[in-house]
């Protein structure tokens, strides 16, 4: 487990405490079905793309759905993208004419998702790309033409400040895109200023940019992973599971093969897999961070699609038993448990989270040196028997049909905070060679034989 270099602000205390996050990607784009990026990534016509975004007018929005759907999933906060790179707004800006209030929709859907979410008793988040496809200065940049990025420049920071402005308290702001601007053309700096005077308890995530004239934060946008070094609060690993040293994390996942809004017959994750996920951002995360954003692509016409509700629902029955597993609690991997499932801790208790049933009735878990004082198996409730032979923990009783259909969960009880020894400290390929080299000889002797006795 990474540990912090620093302690997480009780005002942020919510965002790990929170885990588990739902990322809505929803817009124009949802109408091609083909992804949030086909404006680029078919390289269509901008003024056909305009077009259609202006008569976009989705009939079955129903963000209190939404909400209590995202409540009986177990998120607890989530982030709706406000514009993406194709520009078009979600809410009644006053910068632009090219959003939902003033085309087709006649609708603030940044105000009626704040307020359904809000009520349901979600945390906030805003999804904010600073790209904009149409717009040639963001791309030309100053040093091509000076007057038109700074038209551009004022546009997105005036904007970020409107949503913080008008929209209540914000809690998570993910800033999109930056490529191939930087911090200092952005002044994201100045910004970030700016957000934490309108918002001040706000998390703002890492993709500002890079900036030479701020402690050499250095250029990877923020996508990238482990110890990145840019900007902003928290870091924001994406199609990975990376834990960062620095500061909090959230990776970000989709639900789907790899798009981010809706794709009409794309292949989908199935629930064990998006559970794993969630489960490996507690075990690698923890205290500091280690949340999972999961992503949800609305179909066109304002639905949740159903191949969604059906694994969101899923997982949330899994949580309603298994929460305190995932919920608040600090990193795992205490010993080596990659061949049951994954670790995740909380004060006293150890949880074991199975991935495969093997239907035997007793576990061995090498390599606990705390003294167990109870073992529970949470999925059902049943305390189970248990034999503590120095580091060695035999877990017995276990039923041999596998206790739920996504992962069962053991408890340990121990006292004090559960500890490891060395073995269970130094994973495999890590941590110091010799003791591998006693454990052999102590156990088999030293030849190639299978006696392991040198001969001649
Ligand atoms: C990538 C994609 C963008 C998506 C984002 C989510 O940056 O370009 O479309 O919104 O990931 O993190």
């Amino acid at each position: 487990m990474t540990t912090l270099d620093f302690t997480v602000p009780d005002h942020w205390k919510w965002f790990t405490e929170s885990r588990y996050g739902m990322f809505i990607h929803w817009g124009p784009y949802a109408q091609h079905a083909r992804g949030e990026q086909i404006l680029f990534r078919e390289h269509l016509d901008q003024r056909e793309y305009a077009e259609q975004a202006a008569a976009w007018n989705p009939q079955h929005f129903d963000p209190e759905l939404w909400a209590a759907t995202a409540v009986k999933a177990g998120f607890k906060y989530a982030c709706f993208t406000t514009r993406h790179h194709d520009g078009y707004c979600m809410w009644d800006s006053a910068y632009t004419d090219y959003s939902s209030a003033k085309l087709a929709p006649q609708r603030d859907f940044v105000r009626e998702y704040v307020d359904a979410f809000r009520k349901a008793g979600l945390r906030i988040g805003l999804y904010y790309s600073w790209i904009d496809w149409r717009l040639p200065a963001y791309f030309d940049g100053p040093a091509k033409d000076p007057e038109g990025w700074e038209k551009v420049r004022a546009y997105l920071h005036n904007q970020v400040k409107e949503l913080l402005t008008n929209y209540g308290q914000i809690d998570h702001f993910f800033f999109d895109g930056v490529w191939p601007r930087n911090a200092d053309e952005l002044q994201s700096v100045e910004l970030l200023e700016e957000m934490r005077r309108l918002q001040p308890g706000i998390l703002v995530n890492n993709r500002l940019g890079y900036s030479s004239t701020h402690d050499e934060y250095r250029a990877d946008g923020g996508v990238g992973a482990g110890d990145s070094d840019t900007l902003g609060d928290f870091g924001t690993p994406e199609h990975l599971i990376v834990a960062d040293r620095k500061r909090l994390w959230e990776s970000c996942q989709v639900t789907t093969w790899r798009l981010w809004s809706h794709v009409f017959g794309e292949r989908w994750r199935p629930a064990d897999y998006l559970l794993d996920m969630l489960c490996e951002c507690a075990e690698k995360g923890g205290a500091h961070g280690g949340n999972l954003l999961l992503n949800c692509g609305p179909t066109a016409d304002g639905e949740l699609p159903p191949e969604f509700v059906e694994r969101a629902l899923d997982i949330g029955r899994w949580l309603e038993v298994h929460g305190e597993a995932i919920y608040g609690s600090d990193g795992g991997s205490i010993t080596e448990f990659i061949t049951r499932g994954r670790q995740t801790t909380r004060e006293n208790f150890l949880y074991l989270i199975i991935r495969f049933w093997d239907g035997r009735p007793v576990m061995r878990l090498a390599d606990l040196t705390s003294k167990v004082k109870s073992v529970t198996l949470l999925t059902t409730g049943q305390t189970l028997e248990f034999e503590q032979r120095d580091a060695e923990l035999f877990i017995t009783g276990l039923p041999a049909e596998a206790p739920s259909r996504l992962f069962p969960v053991i408890r340990v009880e121990c006292e004090g905070k559960p500890e490891a020894n060395q073995w269970g400290r130094e994973r495999l390929w890590e941590g110091d060679p010799s003791r591998v080299a006693e454990w052999a000889r102590s156990q088999r002797g030293t030849s190639v034989f299978a006696d392991g006795i040198e001969r001649g």
